[in-house]
C-alpha cells in the first residue's frame, strides 16, 4: 500500500478547534462501536483530544478502564480536567503517539479512534500499532472523514463548497487524508483484522442554533495560523479569498436552506 511521509496535524489545538471538538458524545459519534463494549473492558481512545467520547466511554465500560491517548499535551490536561470535573476515575490519560503506542501487546479489550486516521500519512502502520496492543478477540472501532461527500445546503453553495475545498487541500498537504473513510474496510482487512461492519453517517448541523454556530465556526476557524496561514504560506490560496470565504460563513449560517452534513465512514474490526 502507498503511503505517504511528511504529517502535519492540520486542525490546531486552538481554542476554536476544541470547541468543536466538546461538542461530541458517544452517544453519536460511537454509537457503531458502543454495543462491542461490555462494562468490565480495558478500552483504548487513541487521538482523545479533549477527551469528551473517551469519559463517555468511561461510563459504559464502568467497571473497567478507559485510556486516552493523544500526542499532545495540552489536550491531556484538558482531558484529565474534564475526567475530574464529571467526577470519573476510570479514565486515564497519557501523552503518546498512536504509531508508537507505550503499551505491551495484547493489553486492551476494545480500541477507538475518531477522527484521527485522516491526519494520519501511514493510516496502515497506526492501525497496525492499535492491532499489537489489542488482545485477541479484541475489537477495534474507527469513525473518520469521507469529507468529498458532505452535503451542503444550498447545493451550488459556491463558497462554502470552495472553503471546504481548501481545507480539504491542506489536510493532503500536511500529509492526511480526508477522503480515508471509504478506504478504512480495505486498510483494517489488510492489517489483519475481520471486519465486522463497514457504516456511513454523518454528523448534521441543520437547525437554526446550529447552522448559525457552524458558520461562525468556519468563519474563525480560517482566521486561525495554522490554517490561513498555512494555506497561504502552501500557496494554496490568498488573504482575500480567505476573506471572502470567512464572509459567505457568516451569510450562510443565517440564510434559509443552509445545510450542512459531515460524512463519515465507521468500520468495526475483531482481532
Ligand atoms: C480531530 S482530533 C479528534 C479528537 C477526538 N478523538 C474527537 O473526535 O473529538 C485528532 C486528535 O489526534 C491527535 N493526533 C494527531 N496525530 C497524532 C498521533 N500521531 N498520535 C497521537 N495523537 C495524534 C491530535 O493531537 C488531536 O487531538
Amino acid at each position: 500500500m502507498a503511503e505517504k511521509r511528511e504529517e502535519r496535524y492540520t486542525m490546531s489545538h486552538e481554542q476554536r478547534m476544541i470547541e468543536l471538538l466538546t461538542r461530541r458524545t458517544a452517544k453519536h459519534n460511537a454509537a457503531f462501536f458502543t454495543p462491542h463494549l461490555r462494562p468490565s473492558m480495558n478500552v483504548l481512545d487513541c487521538g482523545c483530544g479533549p477527551g469528551n467520547i473517551s469519559l463517555d466511554l468511561a461510563q459504559i465500560a464502568s467497571s473497567g478502564h478507559i485510556t486516552g491517548i493523544d500526542m499532545e499535551v495540552s489536550q491531556i490536561s484538558m482531558a484529565s480536567a474534564e475526567a475530574a470535573k464529571r467526577g470519573i476515575t476510570n479514565a486515564t490519560f497519557t501523552q503518546a503517539n498512536v504509531y508508537e503506542l507505550p503499551f505491551a501487546d495484547n493489553t486492551f479489550d476494545a480500541v477507538f479512534t475518531h477522527t484521527l486516521v485522516s491526519h494520519l500519512a501511514e493510516p496502515a502502520k497506526g492501525i497496525s500499532e492499535m492491532r499489537r496492543v489489542l488482545k485477541p478477540g479484541g475489537i477495534l472501532g474507527i469513525r473518520d472523514l469521507q469529507f468529498s461527500n458532505n452535503i451542503v445546503g444550498p447545493r451550488d453553495h459556491p463558497m462554502i463548497g470552495e472553503g471546504a475545498r481548501l481545507f480539504a487541500e491542506l489536510m493532503r498537504a500536511n500529509g492526511g487524508d480526508p477522503d480515508v473513510g471509504h478506504k478504512l474496510p480495505s486498510i483494517v482487512s489488510t492489517v489483519g483484522f475481520t471486519l465486522l461492519s463497514a457504516t456511513s453517517s454523518s454528523d448534521v448541523f441543520a437547525l437554526p442554533d446550529d447552522i448559525d454556530w457552524f458558520g461562525q465556526w468556519i468563519n474563525s476557524f480560517f482566521a486561525l495560523a495554522p490554517i490561513a496561514g498555512r494555506m497561504m504560506e502552501l500557496g494554496l490560496t490568498t488573504a482575500e479569498h480567505i476573506e471572502e470565504i470567512q464572509d459567505a460563513a457568516l451569510e450562510w449560517g443565517v440564510a434559509p436552506g443552509a445545510f450542512f452534513a459531515m460524512c463519515f465512514v465507521e468500520v468495526v474490526g475483531k482481532k
